[in-house]
């Protein structure tokens, strides 16, 4: 369905409704890919396909059948993007939320671990494969209130590095994005839609954008085959450590 008449190279994009995933899909499309734009809601997917020649295709990476489908509609696949993610809620583990725990484990870990083995044995036979995962620095550090976020990110990252060894030896390249502070719709959806409390979040601060990650992800996805570019941190000049209230240097 991607190639018989298309021979651009195929790069599937996860959580591209939206922030780093939308900002990256245009990115990679304006380098010459075809981007499969996947996330749960069809409208910003299927916008964003129209606007840069790409493919939508509707699916919850924590679905494992409708990952299978995802990746049965795929003939080919060159550069894989793990995006899909994100937090819910800020509580100290003594007042932890189950829920939002699992949800987070599932959308971070379980579904990079879904996508990533669906897809592997094209990005292997693609000759040039690519996995980019957007951890985060919160996969790298812990912070106070954190730790539902913290852990799914640091498994996720896990995850991600133990590949390094287990395709050594196959064409496949791995790289690790793990931004600080970027303005989304992250802080909205992890305090339920609390406008008020999201904007906090980046108040007085100048944090980063989703195009500042996108642009890495375009350079990753642009070096030649033998380099492999392992792990990237990108903070906002304004920030140390994920911690909140902390480290972070607001003017206001
Ligand atoms: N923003 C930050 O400060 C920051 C910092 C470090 C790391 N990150 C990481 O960067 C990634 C992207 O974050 P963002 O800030 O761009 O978030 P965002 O603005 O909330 O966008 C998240 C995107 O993921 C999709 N999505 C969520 N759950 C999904 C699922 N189960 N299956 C498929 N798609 C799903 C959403 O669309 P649907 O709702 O339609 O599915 C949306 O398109 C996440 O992994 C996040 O943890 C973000």
């Amino acid at each position: 369905m991607t190639t018989s008449t298309d021979s651009r190279r195929v790069a599937v994009v996860t959580g591209a409704g939206a922030g780093i995933g939308e900002a990256t899909a245009k990115t990679l499309a304006a380098q010459g890919f075809h981007v499969i734009c996947v996330a749960r809601r069809p409208g910003p997917i299927e916008a964003l396909a129209a606007a840069i020649d790409g493919t939508a295709i509707v699916a919850d990476v924590t679905d494992p059948d409708a990952v299978a489908a995802l990746a049965q509609r795929l003939d080919r696949v060159d550069v894989l993007v793990n995006n899909a993610g994100g937090a819910r809620g800020l509580e100290s583990v003594a007042d932890a939320d189950i829920e939002k725990w699992r949800w987070m484990w599932e959308a971070n870990v379980l579904g990079t671990l879904y996508v990533t083995k669906a897809l592997l044995p094209k990005l292997i036979d693609s000759g040039d494969g690519l996995i980019v995962t957007v951890t985060s620095i919160a996969a790298l550090e812990t912070y106070d209130n954190g730790a539902g976020y913290t852990t799914a990110k640091h498994a996720q990252g896990v995850l991600h590095r133990t590949l390094r060894s287990e395709l050594f030896g196959k064409p496949v390249r791995l790289t690790e994005v793990a931004p600080g502070m970027v303005k989304t719709d992250f802080s909205l959806n992890r305090f339920d839609g609390d406008a008020e409390r999201a904007e906090k979040v980046y108040a007085g601060v100048e944090p980063l954008v989703a195009e500042d990650i996108a642009e890495v992800i375009g350079f990753v996805a642009s070096r030649p085959a033998h380099v492999d570019l392992d792990l990237i941190v990108v903070r906002p000049r304004d920030q140390v450590t994920g911690a909140t209230g902390s480290r972070i240097n607001r003017r206001a």
